[in-house]
């Protein structure tokens, strides 16, 4: 059997904008295997939001082709793909999205209603999950009576209430203070022991970074592979090097694009 939980092939995808097409993702390709974390760095505006939206289904590509466990999703219905999606994948997303009118144990049952199981058993299951992520006497705490990090830690809850193979996150240490981001990073790392996911995670963070198992860079609309040859030697500093790194050739990027961009219309004026 495959190792390869998910694969992304060349693809390509672009926003139409008013000004024309702002083309986004150009040929981006990796696979995530069994039990990884895969870490994606770049800065603000690379594209890390758009390609997990890709993966989720929330938006779709333009060209390319993206497996789960071997199936193409983009050859799925709408129908298919929200079953497939119930049992493979998990997602926190950048912002928390609980929904404010529910309480916290309402919101981690809501996956699992929506996924047909009884009103019953998804009390059960969420019960045990905001247990699992300490948040038992939150239970009944409606969203804004809650700290941001307990906020993530029953958005995590949420995001594993269907067991997913593959948990995508967004950031998710982007609203917290070191000491919270390194617990709720203890939590997805006790998640892929245990339960043997994969996880898929961004951030503009070097030290989470340092925690995954490969480090993927984002850089011009292409992921580009960090080699690290031993976990434990990829260490605070050298992540620190490698994200500064991605700025610095992104920034290089952008001036030679706004560059090429001065030019051609000083040759077109010229030109007229
Ligand atoms: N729905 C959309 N319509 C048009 N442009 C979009 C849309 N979503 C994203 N973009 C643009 O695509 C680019 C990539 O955005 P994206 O949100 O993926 O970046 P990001 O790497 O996640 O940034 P950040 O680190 O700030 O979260 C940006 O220039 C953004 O403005
Ligand atoms: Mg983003």
């Amino acid at each position: 059997m495959s190792n390869i939980v998910l694969e992304c092939k060349d693809v390509f995808k672009h926003y139409e904008l008013r000004s024309g097409p702002l083309e986004v993702l150009k040929g981006v390709t990796f696979k995530l295997n069994k039990g990884e974390m895969l870490a994606i760095i770049g800065i603000s505006g690379s594209g890390k939001t758009t390609l997990l939206n890709l993966l989720y289904g929330i938006d779709s590509l333009n060209s390319g082709e993206i497996k789960i466990e071997g199936q193409e999703i983009s050859q799925m219905s709408t129908e298919e793909f929200r079953v497939f999606r119930q049992g493979h994948l998990g997602i926190i997303f950048q912002e928390f999205y609980l929904i404010p009118s529910m309480t916290a144990i309402e919101n981690v049952m809501a996956p699992l209603i929506i996924a047909g199981k009884s009103e019953e058993l998804a009390l059960t299951v969420a019960y045990r999950l905001l247990e699992r992520v300490e948040m038992i006497e939150m239970a009944n705490k409606l969203p804004h009576q809650l700290s941001n990090g307990q906020k993530q830690r029953v958005v995590i809850a949420r995001a594993i209430a269907n067991t997913p193979k593959i948990l995508i996150c967004d950031e998710p240490t982007r609203a917290l203070d070191t000491a919270l981001g390194d617990e709720i990073m203890d939590l997805i790392e006790e998640l892929i022991k245990k339960e043997g996911i994969s996880v898929i995670m961004t951030t503009h963070d070097p030290e989470m970074a340092a925690r995954a198992d490969r480090v993927l860079i984002i850089r011009n609309g292409q992921l580009v592979e960090e080699k690290i040859q031993d976990k434990k030697s990829f260490d605070f500093q050298s992540a620190k090097e490698v994200y500064q790194r991605s700025v610095d050739a992104e920034k290089m990027v952008t001036t030679e694009t706004k560059t090429e961009e001065t030019s051609g219309k000083k040759t077109k004026k010229k030109s007229k």
